[in-house]
């Protein structure tokens, strides 16, 4: 039997899915991964130094341009079919949690509810002094085609710089978000891990983590990235692909 049908045969008898999702799941949707090359303005940019709370002190203006014209960039995406049969399994009466590492919001906008962001949101940006979060205004939000500094805007309560409200490399995860995200990866049946390079820690954990606890992990992805346990299957393939696949296998029709 194949990892798919070993795949369908693990789903058919859950009742507990957990998603665990990175960056390759809003490939589909346009949003480049992490390890994509940057185009247009920001070619000559590598995102890994950018994305540091010590590129934002050197140089607030660019870091802050780069993550509005992210968030700019997701404003234009749409969710795809990965996101929608994600939210559409939940529709059939299986117990989902989605747990990602992705900061755009395509998985809420797909209808996903209580959606666990381990790396915080594009959404709602934060003082870099004293960490209270702030909604920007339109004006504030607004991107131009031709600048990457935009000086950050100030916090209302202390006149810190805003940041995104992102985690970076060095920090901790949100505490909430990570014991969230223990308790359902912990206490599911079936984990499927969708579009990570599994490189980051300690979010790249997890598959093993829900592997210790007894789940089953099934890995999607372009690559072989599957960790070499017993209870692992790994599809590989476009998550906008193969999810409708896995799902339209247990007879739940695409969204
Ligand atoms: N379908 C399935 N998998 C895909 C697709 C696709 N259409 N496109 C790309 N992938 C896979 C790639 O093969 C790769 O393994 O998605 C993965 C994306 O890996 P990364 O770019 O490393 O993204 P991610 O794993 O989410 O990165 C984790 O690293 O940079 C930090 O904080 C950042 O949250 C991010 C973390």
């Amino acid at each position: 039997m194949n990892d798919m049908h070993k795949a369908s045969e693990a789903l058919r008898e859950a009742t507990k899915v957990v998603f665990f999702t990175g960056a390759g799941i809003s490939a589909e949707s346009g949003i480049p991964t992490f390890r994509d090359k940057l185009t247009g303005l920001w070619e000559k940019y590598d995102p890994q130094r950018l994305e540091t709370a010590d590129a934002f002190r050197e140089n607030p203006a660019l870091v802050w341009g780069w993550y509005l014209w992210r968030r700019h960039q997701v404003s234009q995406a749409k969710p795809n079919t990965a996101h929608y049969a994600v939210s559409h399994l939940a529709s059939t009466g299986l117990r989902i949690a989605v747990v990602t590492q992705n900061i755009d919001d395509l998985h809420e906008r797909a209808g996903s509810k209580d959606v666990v962001h381990l790396h915080g949101s594009l959404a709602q940006p934060k003082c870099f002094a004293c960490h209270r979060s702030a909604e920007l205004t339109p004006e504030q939000a607004a991107v131009s085609d031709e600048v990457v500094l935009v000086e950050p805007p100030r916090c209302k309560r202390c006149n810190g710089r805003l940041r995104p409200g992102v985690v970076w490399f060095k920090e901790d995860l949100p505490v909430g978000a990570w014991k969230a995200a223990m308790s359902v990866v912990k206490d599911c049946d079936v984990l499927i891990s969708v579009g990570t390079s599994g490189v980051v820690m300690p979010a790249a954990d997890i598959p093993e983590i829900a592997l210790a606890a007894g789940a089953i992990v099934i890995h999607v992805n372009l690559m072989d990235v599957a960790l070499g346990g017993t209870n692992e299957l790994m599809l590989i393939g476009n998550a906008a692909e193969v999810l409708p696949t896995l799902f339209g296998s247990i007879g739940i029709p695409e969204a």
